[in-house]
């Protein structure tokens, strides 16, 4: 199956990310029968507010990060998606597609409206035809991504029916593949999704150290926080997210015992915090505790995360350009 998935360069990752997106893309890398796509998507990142001091260290960084989590050169092709223009080319046609009404009702750019007010760029509104040609352009059938970009998915599909149906049969339609987690929620508001703009207390980043796990883990909010209104909603939630943290991670077969203990307490009111909470917080410092080591090496060599990702590029970059010209033939505009 051709795979595709792209992540923004913007600060670090969370655990979030990982067992929502990346957590599949290792996986299904393994699977001989898959040809796996995997970029940085930084034109993405640029309709955020960022410093273009910091951007090509997150670029860099980002990419230490896959690998360190397990994403391989050999297995995958990884790269970076400002490096290929046919992306870019395939959105303006692709533009021509789509309304501006299908734009306006999607959920994430709503969101952000509200949050970056002073910055309503047209890359934030016009971020889901970019997203639709990053896929379509390497003709992907399968998309691995956190919950949140179901809707994006869905208008890809569209697009690609919309153009098959004016220009003649061309795009397969690609489905998503989602993680048993594929939406871990906040640890300071578990009524909102865990994400890097709820603040540094909300998140475990992965490269967070044991004592700022431990800590981040104490104070995350379970049964007996909330107040208000949603504090019976927020209690049930908190307490379910850290549950299902610990599930994902759990993979030797006592730690699965250990969660259906916890489950079963969680069920019936009586999980003690005070031992659930270090010992969730231990099983995420170990989970990681292999990434951190090879984070820390791979971060000696910037020469070969360079090399990864030029490799890359060449690699995608011969099938862009190709679909885009045969895009380009079906649309009457190569004379
Ligand atoms: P953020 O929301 O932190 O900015 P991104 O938008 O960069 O994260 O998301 C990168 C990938 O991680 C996407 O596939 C997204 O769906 C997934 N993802 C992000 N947040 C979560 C979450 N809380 N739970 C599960 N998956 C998530
Ligand atoms: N929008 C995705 C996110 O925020 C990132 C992304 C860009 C992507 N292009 C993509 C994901 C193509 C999958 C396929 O996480």
């Amino acid at each position: 199956m051709k795979i595709i998935s792209g992540i923004q360069p913007s600060g670090e990752l969370h655990i979030g990310n990982y067992l929502g997106a990346i957590k599949n893309w290792v996986r299904l890398q393994g699977d001989q029968k898959n040809d796996c796509f995997f970029f940085i998507a930084d034109y993405h990142s640029l309709t955020e507010d960022y410093s273009p001091k910091e951007k090509s260290k997150e670029i860099l960084d980002l990419t230490i990060d896959l690998l360190a989590l397990g994403l391989g050169p050999k297995k995958s092709v990884i790269f970076q998606q400002s490096q290929i223009p046919f992306h870019t080319e395939l959105t303006w046609i692709l533009n021509t597609l789509v309304k501006i009404p299908e734009l306006e009702r999607m959920t994430q750019f709503k969101d952000k409206v509200k949050k970056q007010k002073h910055n309503i760029n047209i890359g934030l509104f016009d971020y889901p035809v970019l997203m639709a040609a990053d896929i379509l352009i390497y003709k992907a059938e399968a998309v691995p991504v956190g919950e949140d970009q179901i809707q994006h998915l869905e208008l890809t599909r569209e697009i690609a029916r919309r153009f098959n149906d004016k220009f003649g049969k061309f795009f397969p339609e690609p489905k998503s593949i989602l993680t048993e987690t594929p939406k871990i929620m906040s640890l300071t508001d578990p009524t909102k999704k865990m994400s890097k703009s709820g603040g540094d207390k909300s998140y475990i980043a992965l490269a967070d150290s044991p004592k700022i796990i431990k800590e981040k883990v104490k104070s995350a909010v379970s049964d007996s926080g909330g107040q208000g209104k949603n504090a019976g909603l927020t209690a049930q939630a908190g307490g379910d997210n850290l549950l299902s943290i610990f599930n994902a991670l759990a993979e030797t077969k006592e730690e699965k015992v250990e969660y259906m203990n916890y489950k079963k307490d969680h069920k019936a009111g009586k999980l003690k915090y005070s031992q659930f909470k270090p010992r969730l917080a231990e099983l995420i410092i170990n989970y990681f505790a292999d990434y951190r080591k090879k984070r820390a090496k791979l971060s000696k060599n910037p020469e070969y995360i360079k090399k990864v990702l030029k490799d890359g590029v060449d690699k995608a970059s011969a099938i862009a350009e190709k679909t885009l010209k045969e895009v380009k033939k079906k649309i009457g505009l190569t004379i």
